[in-house]
This record gives structure tokens, sequence and C-alpha cells, in this order.
């Protein structure tokens, strides 16, 4: 998910994923969330847990940012 720069760190991703959260519970059958975020995003990561998501796992280096590997962190959020 991605909120437009001069609109970031006023809750609207919160808010987002929190609704994206209960709308996926309500409807019933969906079990689990899961998502990927890039190591070297500390602000989206602890967004994520503080919403409930869990590390699962890394992909060590999966990705090239400026010529450089950067690890993929997986994490995910059970609803049942
Ligand atoms: C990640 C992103 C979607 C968050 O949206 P946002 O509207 O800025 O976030 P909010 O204002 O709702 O929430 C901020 C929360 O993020 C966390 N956070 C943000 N920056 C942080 C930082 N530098 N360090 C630690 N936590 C941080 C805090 O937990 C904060 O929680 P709070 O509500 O208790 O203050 C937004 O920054 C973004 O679009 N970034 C660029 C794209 C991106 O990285 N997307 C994620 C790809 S997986």
């Amino acid at each position: 998910m991605c909120v437009a720069r001069d609109w970031r760190n006023r809750g609207i991703g919160r808010q987002l994923l929190q609704t994206c959260i209960e709308v996926c519970t309500r409807e019933g059958f969906i079990e689990k969330l899961e998502l990927e975020v890039f190591s070297n995003n500390p602000g989206a990561i602890a967004l994520y847990r503080s919403l409930g998501f869990e590390l699962e796992g890394v992909r060590k280096g999966s990705i090239r940012k400026a010529g450089e590997p950067v690890d993929i962190i997986c994490m995910g959020k059970w609803l049942t």
C-alpha cells in the first residue's frame, strides 16, 4: 500500500489497513492476511506489527535497490 507523500504520518495508512482487516474479518471466509515488506522500511514494519501482523519469514536479498541486495520480510495475521 502507498499513501501520497504529502499525506503520510496523518493516520491514513493505519486507517486503510484497519479497514481492510475489518472488511476481511466481516466477510467470514478469509482466514489469513499476508503481506511482504522491504526490511529497510521500519516505519511500515512498525505499522504492520502494531496491527497484529507477525514475522513469518525472510527472503534474503530477494531484490536489488540501488544495486544492493535487500531482504523481503514476510508477515501474516490470522483472522480466525
Ligand atoms: C507505509 C505507509 C503506507 C504508512 O502510511 P501513513 O499514512 O504514513 O501511516 P500512518 O500515519 O497511518 O501511521 C504511522 C504509523 O506507522 C509507524 N511509523 C511510521 N514511521 C515510522 C518510523 N520511522 N519508525 C517507526 N514507526 C513508524 C508508526 O507505528 C505509526 O503509528 P502511530 O499511529 O502509533 O503513530 C506510508 O508511509 C507510505 O506510503 N510509504 C511509502 C510506500 C511504502 O513504503 N509502502 C509500504 C510497502 S510494504
